[in-house]
């Protein structure tokens, strides 16, 4: 077939379809823009360039490609980086073919040896390991950054007590600090994911070839030293058919979302006018086009949202692979938008949640307040019967009974005088009074992971180290 446009070497047409010599029609408009990913992996094209100048160095040792073809391949590949990056546009139907288009131009006949051996299928494997590599990295420190002005505003609030929930119901006293931390806990938890992602992620499926691996004797655990890389991936079928590492890393990413959208969710509840612990600077809410008084917490909300778009972005993943057989299929390249789009938001999301953590401008009266309203006190009162001999059953009861007592006299358990606990029995003594406050129901949860303010600062110098 002829093909129209200026032939880089015989029969071979620069404006024609690599796969021409087999096609005899050009193709349908319509099927070429809807197969075509080039708007979408576009920003691949630093990974893309990376791999095919450690391919070159590889067609070198494998002596497919002169040391002085090497050099002249790798300077036109700085150069087409440099192209893209300034935003030129170069056509293809993905990026590297529009990569491999602009080094023909740029080299003729020589351009077209770079893809000696190697099949787009072990490339787009590469250039994701590579994108998730540098992206998984943005996340951690991302993660850690969040992580941090959390333990800050923490350790400013070692002492400020607010009533910690179950139910959505007011249960039992504990420090801020307390609270903020049990945050930290699940982002470390995510750092760890995270960091497994990556572990598993760490292998070179360069020189996997189409599926059966390359045909030409490249040195594939070199190649993958040289990109940095742990190893080279063991099975070239499963080099170019895994998208596990992206699936990994998207659940890793919705994990930590789930994470967010809670703080999210608290920071939407705290800084209601119901709760009012907390409040956020002006610059960090919205205001109401139409009701003058609004302020709105919209940013925290959005990261509350934004938390399912991610785990769409997981699902989406994981509905392309299902049931895919072996090997490449090019339901494959549909990885990449779910993939994009999961990091771009999960990262967004944290630095805006770390922005909101910083300004956060909590009411230390409120809290304290509420944390003594809703009968808080009530479970210290029956721990102080059951350490005085009273089965923690008949405790439990007894103490419901002055809850039932204090709420239909409107007053509050720490109200009650000695002689009154004491027409509910005489267990209760003088030294009750350390019991019937914050600071001795907080004293009291003196285990390890509790909200005992020994117990917190040591949770707090933990996170810090
Ligand atoms: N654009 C493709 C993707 O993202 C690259 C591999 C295409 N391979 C093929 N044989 N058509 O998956």
């Amino acid at each position: 077939m002829g093909g129209a446009g200026q032939a880089d070497v015989e029969g071979f047409a620069l404006s024609q379809q690599p796969w021409g010599g087999r096609f005899g029609e050009e193709p349908d408009p319509l099927i070429d823009q809807f197969t075509g990913s080039l708007d979408v992996d576009r920003r691949l094209f630093r990974e893309d360039i990376a791999g095919s100048r450690a391919w070159a160095k590889a067609l070198v040792r494998a002596g497919v490609l002169t040391p002085d073809e090497q050099s002249r391949i790798d300077q036109a590949l700085r150069e087409i980086e440099t192209e893209f990056a300034a935003g030129d546009s170069s056509e293809g139907e993905d990026i590297h073919m529009a990569v491999e288009k602009r080094l023909r131009e740029k080299l003729g006949p020589l351009g077209g040896k770079l893809h000696t051996g190697r099949s787009r299928n072990d490339q787009v494997a590469l250039d994701l390991r590579l994108y998730v590599r540098a992206a998984g990295t943005q996340l951690l420190e991302a993660l850690a950054g969040l992580e941090s002005a959390l333990i800050a505003r923490a350790e400013e609030h070692l002492d400020t007590v607010m009533p910690g929930y179950t139910h959505t119901q007011r249960a039992q006293p504990v420090l801020l600090a307390h609270h903020l931390l049990a945050y930290v806990e699940m982002l470390r938890r995510d750092r760890g994911r995270f960091a497994d992602a990556l572990g598993r992620a760490d292998a070179s499926p360069l020189g996997a070839g189409a599926l059966a691996g390359s045909g030409f004797p490249i040195d594939r655990a070199e190649l993958a030293r040289d990109l940095g890389f742990a190893a080279a991936s063991a099975n070239s079928l499963d080099s170019v058919a895994d998208r596990d590492f992206v699936v990994e890393l998207l659940a890793a990413c919705s994990i930590a979302m789930i994470h967010l959208s809670r703080l999210c969710g608290e920071i939407v509840l705290w800084t209601s006018v119901e709760f009012s612990f907390a409040s956020l600077p002006d610059a960090l809410a919205s205001g109401s086009s139409m009701m003058p008084n609004k302020k709105n917490p919209c940013a925290a909300e959005l990261v509350r949202a934004k938390s399912g778009r991610v785990a769409g972005d997981l699902v989406n993943l994981l509905m392309v692979l299902k049931g895919l057989p072996l090997a490449y299929n090019r339901d494959l390249q549909e990885d990449k938008e779910a993939l994009f789009d999961g990091v771009d938001t999960t990262l967004t999301c944290l630095h805006v949640t770390a922005r909101l953590v910083q300004g956060l401008r909590f009411d230390r009266d409120v809290m304290r307040k509420a944390a003594l309203e809703g009968y808080t006190l009530a479970t210290e009162l029956a721990d102080y019967l059951s350490r005085k001999g009273l089965p923690f059953r008949d405790a439990h009861h007894l103490v419901g009974r002055m809850v039932a007592e204090a709420i239909a006299t409107h007053r509050g358990l720490e109200s009650f005088s000695l002689a009154e606990l004491q027409r509910f029995s005489p267990l209760f003594g003088a030294d009750i009074v350390d019991h019937l406050t914050l600071e001795g129901a907080l004293g009291s949860r003196d285990v390890v992971g509790g909200t005992a303010p020994a117990r917190v600062r040591e949770a707090l110098a933990h996170v810090k180290a």
